[in-house]
């Protein structure tokens, strides 16, 4: 039998932790030949509702799960680990400037980022959910010299597995036939859900729907998504948001199906025009060790205008960190 693999998850006690934990334990993560050994990172007040997810776990006994940490400390949380899932960050606040949040997050990932580098294990795969989450990845992974830097990534498959379903039921089809769909850009509302690369029933995605509804509705309807689940639901979007995170682990250690891709916020290497080193939302494939950007797309000026639109938000934020000494 195979050695566990240590999984560490911040924020471990709050809602989306709640929805993850189970799944990764039940084997969704890594899959059903892989046992797990759960790291739950809290802040001290915390702990104790972490313990309580502990015991729960405990008491579903999981053939596949190994055993269960907890702490409060970043470098016994991280040490070892083969995938670290940051789901814990700072909230915005009523009042709250950008700046402030910037540096609220910063103190977060920094020293996660410093303790990954310290202690993870030499495969390590690290996924940001908490946000701003491209922003910071990328703080994190400037911490962690010794680490490559694609091993950072923020997630967008929610965004992505949201514009999915929009599509499909609109033209009235089955999720599985919707492929090559493209978030481009930040896990923000300026994020640009690409239709035009999508294909459904073997056609152009773009090409079965009004140019009107994929302006109007489609993209404002993803982009806007989280907040309509705050409305509905009066709590942010936590089993999605929790399955979109196994989803993107999943698909990168298993790699995305031939003649498909995803979309991930990677580390640019230039592609697209993304300035190079920002973490972005881009069309990607795993092999099952890493992502590589999908190469030779065409982008007409109304997708080039939308995605630069994004990326420079994001140009903004790694500016903003920098000046803030947290990069
Ligand atoms: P939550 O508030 O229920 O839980 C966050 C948890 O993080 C809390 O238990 C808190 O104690 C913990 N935490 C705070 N600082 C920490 C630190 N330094 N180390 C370890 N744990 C720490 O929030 P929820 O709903 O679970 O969401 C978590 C994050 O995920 C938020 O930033 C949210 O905006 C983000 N999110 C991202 C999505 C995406 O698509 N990328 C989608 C949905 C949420």
């Amino acid at each position: 039998s195979t050695a566990p693999v240590k999984v560490t998850v911040t924020g471990a006690a709050g809602q989306i932790g709640y929805a993850l934990l189970f799944r990764i334990a039940s084997g969704q993560l890594l899959g059903p030949d892989t046992p797990v050994r759960l790291s739950l990172l809290e802040i001290t007040p915390a702990l104790k509702a972490a313990e309580g997810t502990a015991m729960e776990l405990d008491d579903c006994a999981f053939p596949l799960l190994a055993g269960i940490d907890i702490s409060d400390d970043a470098n016994t949380a991280f040490d070892g680990t083969s995938v670290a899932l940051l789901v814990g960050a700072r909230p915005r606040g009523p009042g709250m400037e950008r700046g402030d949040l910037l540096s609220a997050n910063g103190g977060i990932f920094k020293p996660q980022g410093e303790a990954l580098n310290k202690g993870a294990a030499d495969d390590i795969r690290v996924l940001v959910v908490g946000n701003p989450a491209n922003t910071n990845a990328l703080i994190a992974q400037s911490h962690a010299p010794d680490i490559p830097a694609e091993r950072f990534t923020a997630m967008t498959r929610l965004d992505h597995n949201r514009a999915v379903t929009q599509i499909a039921q609109k033209l009235g089809v089955g999720v599985s036939d919707v492929h090559k769909l493209t978030i481009w850009g930040n896990h923000s509302a300026t994020q640009y859900p690409d239709l035009f690369h999508a294909e459904v029933g073997g056609r152009s995605a773009a090409e079965q729907v009004e140019q009107e509804w994929l302006e109007n509705t489609f993209i404002p309807t993803v982009a806007k998504r989280g907040a309509a689940i705050i409305d509905a639901r009066g709590a942010s979007s936590a089993a999605s948001a929790a399955n979109a995170a196994i989803d993107h682990v999943h698909t990168w250690v298993h790699g995305t199906p031939e003649g498909d891709w995803t979309s991930a916020a990677i580390v640019s290497d230039g592609s697209y025009g993304v300035p190079e080193g920002l973490i972005s939302s881009f069309p990607v494939t795993s092999d099952g060790t890493s992502w590589k950007i999908v190469q030779g797309l065409e982008i007409d000026d109304f997708s080039r205008a939308k995605i630069d639109a994004s990326v420079a938000e994001l140009s903004e934020e790694r500016e903003a960190v920098r000046s803030l000494g947290l990069i």
